[in-house]
């Protein structure tokens, strides 16, 4: 086990009911909020009206910052940033999946700042943002309990994130029963991105002493695959629901990966480039990237990939090579059992543009320091997800 600071903020308000608490807790940031969401779900759903009302009963005046797309851009952002300054908004309250929030974490950062938001996404550190409350609609990125977003510059085709310890939420409402309109193939995208969250830092840590986090990351991935099975059979499945959105929370809040050492995001690397390029959900564009990750990965590292295989998919073979192969396998032919993609046709992701997909990933392998993802190392992996 490796030396770690865990320290993580965010209030989390859970359970059925609790979005008519948002007013309350927003109202505790300020008086004046910045009402974002996405296209139209939250209108559809009636989830708009149960937050304005909270809002409303607590005293607090808002503003409308909608249109948030999946795989939020930076021209949105923009004008949120401008909004949110015009208007002396006091609170962010986000309500949505990932995309919202994390053009909410981008706009209270750039609502403080002189300068162009983007710089936060290269190179400025964020030093003060406006506070964040989050209603969470979609169980998948863990965004309600990190400090982190994602950003697509349409300009220049970079899909990167902005981080801070500025930017944990405030609050974030999880209320479980929001999440029941979630289609079947965001139920599906969801699984994954949580999935991947937490095994990214298990297959690249490179501490052999970590059974805690390993049996952690190991259960979280069988609760969720066995969740999302539920969901799929029935999408009122409240139990399911609520293990799915608390899952997906602890995936990526900091807590599996404490004391691991140093770790890497690869196939979060490469996936960026696909939802850069061609706007694929980020979890479909996970699915593709991974069971051929793993074939590549597996081949310099078999023991720990063959641990994931017997203790997850309960492989017998007693080979470490052949075992890791198996959990490759397993894992791509569960992701397929979902719903969601699992080879760059099936994503719709031309094959001929391998390169040009590849030269797009390695702007964010050098920014995160995976100095041996080059373009070709991208490029065979990419070859192993056809
Ligand atoms: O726009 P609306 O109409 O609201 O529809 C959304 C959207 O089309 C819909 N939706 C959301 N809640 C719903 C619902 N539909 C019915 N009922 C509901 N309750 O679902 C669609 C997808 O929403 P989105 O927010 O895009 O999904 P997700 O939560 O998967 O977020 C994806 C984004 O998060 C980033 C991804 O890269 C991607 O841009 N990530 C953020 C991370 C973070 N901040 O820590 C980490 C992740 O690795 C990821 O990179
Ligand atoms: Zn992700």
């Amino acid at each position: 086990m490796q030396p770690f600071v865990f320290h993580n903020p965010t209030e989390i308000v859970f359970g059925a009911g609790m979005v008519d608490k948002v007013g309350t807790y927003a109202a505790k940031q300020g008086g004046k909020a910045l009402l974002v969401y996405g296209r139209s779900s939250v209108k559809t759903t009636g989830v708009y009206d149960r937050v304005t009302a909270s809002l409303a009963a607590a005293g607090l005046s808002w503003v409308d910052h909608g249109g948030v797309k999946s795989n939020p851009v930076l021209s949105h952002v923009r004008e949120g940033v401008a909004l949110a300054k015009q208007e002396q908004i006091d609170v962010i309250v986000a309500v949505g999946g990932g995309s919202v929030l994390d053009e909410s974490k981008a706009i209270a950062a750039g609502a403080l700042y002189d300068h162009d938001v983007w710089d936060f996404f290269v190179q400025t550190k964020v030093e003060k943002a406006l506070p964040l409350v989050t209603v969470l609609t979609l169980a998948a990125t863990g965004s309600e309990m990190n400090s982190g977003g994602v950003v697509t510059n349409e300009e220049t085709a970079q899909k990167f994130n902005i981080g801070s310890p500025y930017l944990f939420p405030k609050t974030s409402i999880l209320d479980p029963e929001l999440t029941y309109t979630v289609p079947a193939d965001y139920t599906a995208y969801s699984a994954v991105d949580a999935i991947s969250h937490i095994i990214e830092g298990y297959f690249t840590s490179q501490d052999r002493a970590t059974p805690l986090q390993d049996r952690f990351v190991e259960g979280l991935v069988r609760t969720i695959m066995e969740s999302t099975e539920q969901i799929l059979a029935q999408p009122d499945h409240a139990d399911a629901r609520a293990t799915m959105m608390w899952a997906a929370t602890w995936a990526l809040n900091g807590l599996s990966t404490a004391g691991i050492g140093l770790y890497q995001f690869p196939n979060h690397m490469i996936e960026h480039s696909l939802s850069a390029l061609y706007d694929i959900a980020h979890g479909a564009g996970l699915s593709i990237v991974i069971p051929g990750w793993m074939n590549y990965a597996a081949e310099k590292n078999p023991a720990k990939f063959a641990q994931f295989g017997r203790r997850v998919f309960y492989c017998t073979l007693e080979d470490d090579v052949a075992c890791a192969r198996f959990a490759a396998d397993a894992l791509k032919a569960w992701f397929g059992t979902i719903g969601s993609p699992v080879t760059l046709g099936e994503g719709q992701i031309p094959e001929e543009e391998i390169s040009a997909i590849a030269e797009n990933a390695t702007m964010l392998a050098n920014k995160w320091g995976l100095k041996a993802y080059t373009a070709e190392v991208i490029a065979d992996i990419l070859n192993r997800c056809r």
